[in-house]
């Protein structure tokens, strides 16, 4: 059995910069399950499905085989045997998935490929419902946090940083209606693990979340 990080927490509260922050200074490898929900979601896409054809999507799920590998310490994200990691972050591919993640199928399609990467090796694994079903026994579990506000201005940052045009007001609407979503689905819904150390970053700085999650680990 690997040493196991949960990290869970919504859209924006930073997991994924902090999840590598932390697996880099322990040494343990970065498990950005969000990507494997893109993934098959790329496969939604490229099949011309629309996100409320759930009977659509749950035949997909059986032509689409998503794995994972690592270069440079990067997670790559393969779709029948396709290397799609840059296309991951578009918005429609985030809608994609974020409205198919509810479906059963498609959560049962990526549990045990999200449970066989802990099981042998030391990770930090990232998402909605890690410490709560993916990784019921991890050693850490962390539930990470921020304002609206907070989320939506990063998000805002980020995308004029690329020279995108955006609107901070419906980045936060985005933001709300994807909390909402996560959080109110039937399987495996965003919330809290009974175990999980609260941590709400929208006043902390980076480094600050990173220590102390560090501080967490073993
Ligand atoms: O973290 P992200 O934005 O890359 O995730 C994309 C979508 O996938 C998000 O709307 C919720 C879903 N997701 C999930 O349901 N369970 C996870 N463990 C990770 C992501």
């Amino acid at each position: 059995m690997g040493y196991n990080v949960a990290i869970d927490g919504p859209a924006g509260a930073g997991k994924s910069t902090i999840a590598k922050l932390v697996a880099k200074e322990k040494g343990y490898v970065y498990v950005d399950t969000g990507a494997m929900y893109r993934g098959l979601a790329i496969h939604f896409l490229d099949q011309g499905i629309l996100p409320n054809e759930t009977e659509k999507v749950v035949k997909a799920c059986e032509s689409a085989d998503v794995t994972i590998c690592y270069e440079d310490g990067l997670q790559q994200v393969y779709l029948n045997g396709q290397n799609i990691t840059a296309r991951l972050r578009d918005e429609a591919v985030g809608n994609m998935a974020s409205v198919t993640s509810a479906i059963p199928e498609v959560r049962a399609k990526l549990l045990e490929l999200q449970k066989g990467l802990a099981r042998t090796q030391n990770v930090i694994m990232d998402g909605r419902d890690i410490g709560t079903c993916v990784l019921p026994d991890a050693d850490v579990k962390v539930f990470l946090t921020a304002s609206v506000e907070t989320r939506a201005k990063r998000r805002y940052d980020e995308l004029r940083e690329k020279g995108a045009a955006c609107d901070l007001a419906e980045i936060e609407r985005d933001i709300k209606e994807r909390d909402e979503r996560d959080e109110n689905r039937e399987i495996s819904p965003l919330r809290q693990a009974e175990d999980a150390v609260l941590l709400d970053s929208s006043d902390m700085t980076i480094d600050e979340v990173v220590a102390a999650i560090v501080k967490l680990c073993r």
